[in-house]
């Protein structure tokens, strides 16, 4: 495996993902209001919301009180293509509504905040990782789904965490060398479990990169009948230390599939809601973000996600601003490997 040697602005991203500004914590008389007018606008505008496990306890209980659907990104592609409404509306960040786009060129796509960035796809410009890939013509190109639609329309495949160890286990099966972006630590994840060839672009996730291994050990020793969940964007070291390496979905499975009764988490902390829906009796922490000389920008919460509020919701069905749109040859070539991973996630 080499990494490869481009230089990403890390700082750059950071200092923009500092600037990022919440949604508004809202008084419960106007959280309330908010939520009855949005369900009656999706009805009459025939839309359908598909949430992240990232976003607010209430955008995901919205989701789900209205008809819609809360999942990992390739279920929320899944959803939003195989659903009747003329409308979907993506609670997440940009890379989920274009995906959503890629797929529905016929419907609406709109997000509550089009801004919501990935640091994933901010670390891999088009011009940059196309000439990379045109420097290893022999290598199949396969993305994270984390990227924009250009870098999707330059490869040759798709995946998101739940599926890309089983779609390298099959290239490499049939021989064939890989380029991976644009994360890291993931692509780190994916060459130990396959043995595939792999040139590594060196992206990373801001919120999952904190993640300390020395501080879950400190919590293993504290908690020693807990189990540790982690999402396999964190540093090798964090992998290391986990009983289960997955998938949003994965992880909140593991919670109703296992014994423990408690569970040191390293993922963003928006997935608790779903967690503790799923299994009230069970006990949730934090996986450390903080430890010795470290200091925490995210602190386990993606700033891009804690966009996605109520009030922009509410602006955005009402006016049906914020639609996603992408360029239409760039979508059909995008199509082409996206496709073949909800084929393949099928097959
Ligand atoms: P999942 O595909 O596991 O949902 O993770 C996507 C992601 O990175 C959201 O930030
Ligand atoms: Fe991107 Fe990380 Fe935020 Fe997911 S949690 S959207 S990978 S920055």
């Amino acid at each position: 495996m080499t990494a490869h040697a481009y230089s990403i602005n890390d700082q750059a991203i950071r200092s923009l993902a500092n600037s990022v500004v919440a949604a508004p914590i809202l008084t419960a008389t106007k959280r309330a209001s908010l939520i009855a007018e949005i369900k009656q606008l999706m009805q009459d505008k025939d839309a359908v919301l598909v949430a992240h496990y990232y976003t607010s306890s209430d955008m995901q209980m919205l989701a789900e009180e209205s008809g819609g659907y809360v999942s990992d990104s390739l279920d929320m592609a899944r959803f939003g293509n195989e659903h009747s409404a003329s409308t979907i509306i993506v609670a997440g960040v940009k890379f989920m509504g274009e995906t959503a786009k890629i797929l529905n060129p016929e419907k609406t796509v709109l997000m509550p905040n089009p801004d919501a960035e990935c640091s994933l796809d901010l670390s891999c410009p088009i011009d940059a990782f196309s000439d990379f890939c045109d420097q290893h013509p022999d290598r199949t190109v396969v993305v994270y789904a984390n990227t924009s639609a250009q870098v999707k329309a330059r490869a040759d495949w798709v995946v998101t965490s739940s599926i890309a160890v089983n779609v390298i286990k099959h290239l490499h099966q049939r021989g064939e060398k890989i380029i991976w972006g644009p994360d890291r630590y993931l692509g780190d994840y994916i060459q130990k479990q396959t043995n595939a060839d792999m040139l590594l672009w060196q992206g990373s996730c801001i919120v999952h990169d904190e993640f300390k291994a020395e501080g879950i050990s400190r919590l293993r020793q504290k908690y020693p009948d807990a189990a540790v969940l982690v999402h396999p964007e964190s540093p090798r070291e964090v992998i290391q230390q986990a009983d289960v390496v997955g998938s949003t979905t994965a992880l909140i499975n593991a919670v109703s599939k296992m014994d423990n009764k408690t569970f040191i988490v390293a993922t963003d902390n928006g997935i608790f809601y779903k967690m503790r829906q799923m299994a009230s009796d069970k006990h949730f922490i934090e996986a450390p973000t903080n430890g010795i000389g470290a200091t925490c920008n995210s602190c386990a919460h993606c700033p891009w996600m804690a966009m996605n509020g109520l009030e922009a919701l509410a602006q955005t069905i009402k006016t049906g601003c914020n639609e996603i749109t992408v360029d239409e040859n760039v979508r059909v070539k995008a199509l082409r490997s996206v496709q073949r991973m909800i084929n393949f996630s099928k097959s």
